[in-house]
């Protein structure tokens, strides 16, 4: 391999989305578990008693389920706004769920 080459597969290695930047505050342990718990898995916990509809494939028990989804995660409440339905995130819940799934567990 050449040196450009080797020099390119080591920065994509080390970096794999250029939004992460790891902090010990945002992680499953110190945010994501609770943070899915408390907001969303009210409606789509495997095991909720009341699901509202939400759908079977949509299920967040445990990190491997969030990060299977995590695109379409940040778009439902970033861009388009429509999860939780009722609303009512913080700026600080947003900034920080988009923290977490910018990096690789
Ligand atoms: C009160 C129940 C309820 C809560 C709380 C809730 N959801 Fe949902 N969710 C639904 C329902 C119902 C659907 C299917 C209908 C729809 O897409 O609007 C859905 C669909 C989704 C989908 C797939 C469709 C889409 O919009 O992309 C995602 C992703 C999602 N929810 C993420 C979340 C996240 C993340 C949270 C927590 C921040 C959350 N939901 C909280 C009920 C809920």
């Amino acid at each position: 391999m050449s040196p450009l080459l080797l020099l390119l597969a080591c920065a994509e290695a080390e970096a794999p989305t250029e939004a992460c930047t790891p902090s010990s505050e945002n992680t499953w342990a110190t945010f994501g578990a609770s943070f899915m718990a408390g907001r969303c898995s009210g409606c789509h916990g495997s095991g909720s008693p009341n699901r509202h509809g939400a759908p079977e494939s949509v299920v967040f028990d445990d990190e491997a389920d969030v990060w299977a989804l995590r695109a379409t995660i940040l778009d439902s409440v970033t861009t388009r706004a429509a999860m939780p339905p009722a609303g009512g995130l913080t700026e600080v819940e947003l900034t920080r769920l988009q923290s977490w799934l910018a990096c690789e567990p």
